[in-house]
């Protein structure tokens, strides 16, 4: 027997979910399906367990993609201030922490629940631990068929997600559906993601775990001005999430330690001052101690600054403000926020995010080719390009 919906999602994460309420509002019949065992598993772990949800200064050039401008439409038309209106509607106690970024203030659970509630308002219904076995098209749209048995609907919209997280329940499926109808799939890899270190720094550095420094990072033309974090595998926090997405394989990174110094001033001075200090000394006023022990011993300094020459005072201002870091690589979709690349949107309406060639099939949210900006904007994706197929499946 073959059940008969308008739309079926493929994904109860937050596109698929958003999307599903919005096309249930419209009065169509629509099913949600997942292969997990409970919904929305990365909105429960996002944010800390708090779940940035948005962020309010969220524009388009908070997003990578192959096609900047595919992203607009969607996001003009579901604002970071439409989804807070939801989110009070729902009475969710929030706060704002750096700059626009909204989090919920006791659990990420509360805004899954939000979702959820939404879509039993909207009439959505949704269909955990099932397998997707095959997706054909018939004559009215497309034939599924599952380890739940066989449903067939007008509009299917793709909303599995990345490949970032696999224990989470992330799979190439949404790539793999792309492709069966034509669209093509741009390269993935791992995005807003910590990198791994070559063992002899990463020995350096791990003893130094836990420890956060403000710097700012640069990597191919993109800077960032956010806190770096020692792990006991390499750098994280999001200063290193914000450039890996930006980061390719063998690029080093230039890390300002002191991007509110100038340090080759200021030891020059206090060579004039305190000619017996050390360059540690000064490390010390403005580093975490541990970190700045750590980082003179890795570059050899020690000894009275009156014993550095200007030219060596130089040298070692610039590595303050230009430390040259070569990643050994990054931790991979075992641990990366988001996937880049995906989808190619080139195939896609920007307002109804259907794909052009193939009638009633829609792609949502993290499988396309648009990544955010750690801070709340990859959720603003999944909330507006799930609005915005959710208004025309
Ligand atoms: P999402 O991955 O949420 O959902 C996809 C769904 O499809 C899942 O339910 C999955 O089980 C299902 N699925 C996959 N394959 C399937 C298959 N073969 N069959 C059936 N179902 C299948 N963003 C942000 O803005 N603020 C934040 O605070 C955070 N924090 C954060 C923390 C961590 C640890 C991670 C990993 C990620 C974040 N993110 C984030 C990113 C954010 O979680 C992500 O961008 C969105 O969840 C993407 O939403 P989607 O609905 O597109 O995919």
């Amino acid at each position: 027997m073959t059940r008969t919906y308008d739309v079926i999602v493929v994904g109860a994460g937050a596109a698929g979910l958003m999307c599903a309420a919005t096309a249930g509002y419209r009065g169509r019949s629509v099913l949600v399906i997942d292969h997990a065992n409970k919904p929305g598993k990365k909105i429960l772990m996002s944010g800390g367990g708090r779940c940035n949800f948005t962020n309010l200064n969220s524009t388009p050039a908070n997003f990578l993609s192959d096609n900047p401008s595919f992203c607009i439409s969607a996001l003009k038309r579901y604002t970071p201030q439409d989804f807070l209106e939801l989110v009070e509607r729902h009475s969710i106690a929030h706060v704002e922490k750096s700059a626009g970024q909204l989090f919920g203030r006791d659990s990420s659970k509360d805004i899954l629940d939000m979702l959820l509630t939404e879509c039993n308002w909207a009439g959505a219904e949704i269909a955990l631990k099932t397998q997707i076995e095959s997706i054909d098209t018939e004559t009215l749209g497309y034939r599924l068929d599952t380890s739940a048995g066989r449903f067939s609907c007008e509009s299917l919209v793709v909303a599995c997600g990345g490949r970032s997280i696999p224990t989470m329940g992330a799979t190439g499926l949404g790539y793999d559906i792309a492709r069966q109808f034509g669209l093509k799939v741009l390269p993935t890899r791992a995005g807003l993601v910590p990198f791994t270190l070559h063992p002899e720094l990463k020995e350096h550095l791990a003893p130094l775990s836990g420890i956060s420094c403000p710097v700012e990072v640069s990597c191919n033309g993109e800077v960032f001005r956010e806190p770096m974090l020692v792990t006991h595998r390499g750098l994280s926090g999001p200063a290193m999430l914000q450039i890996s997405s930006f980061w390719t394989p063998g690029d080093a990174l230039s890390i300002n330690l002191l991007p509110e110094a100038n340090p080759r001033e200021s030891l020059v001075q206090r060579r004039s001052a305190r000619p017996q200090s050390q360059i540690q000394n000064y490390l010390d006023d403005r580093l975490p101690k541990r970190f700045a022990k750590a980082f003179c011993e890795l570059q050899n300094w020690s000894g009275p600054l009156q014993h550095y020459r200007n030219e060596e005072l130089d040298a070692v201002a610039d590595v303050l403000s230009h430390w040259q870091l070569k990643p050994a690589g990054t931790e991979g979709y075992r641990t990366a926020e988001v996937t880049l690349g995906g989808v190619d949107t080139q195939g896609l309406s920007s307002k109804t995010m259907a794909a052009n060639d193939q009638p009633g099939l829609f792609f949502v949210g993290e499988v396309l080719d648009v990544t955010g900006h750690l801070g709340g904007h990859n959720f603003q994706w999944a909330w507006a390009s799930g609005v915005a197929a959710g208004q025309h499946a």
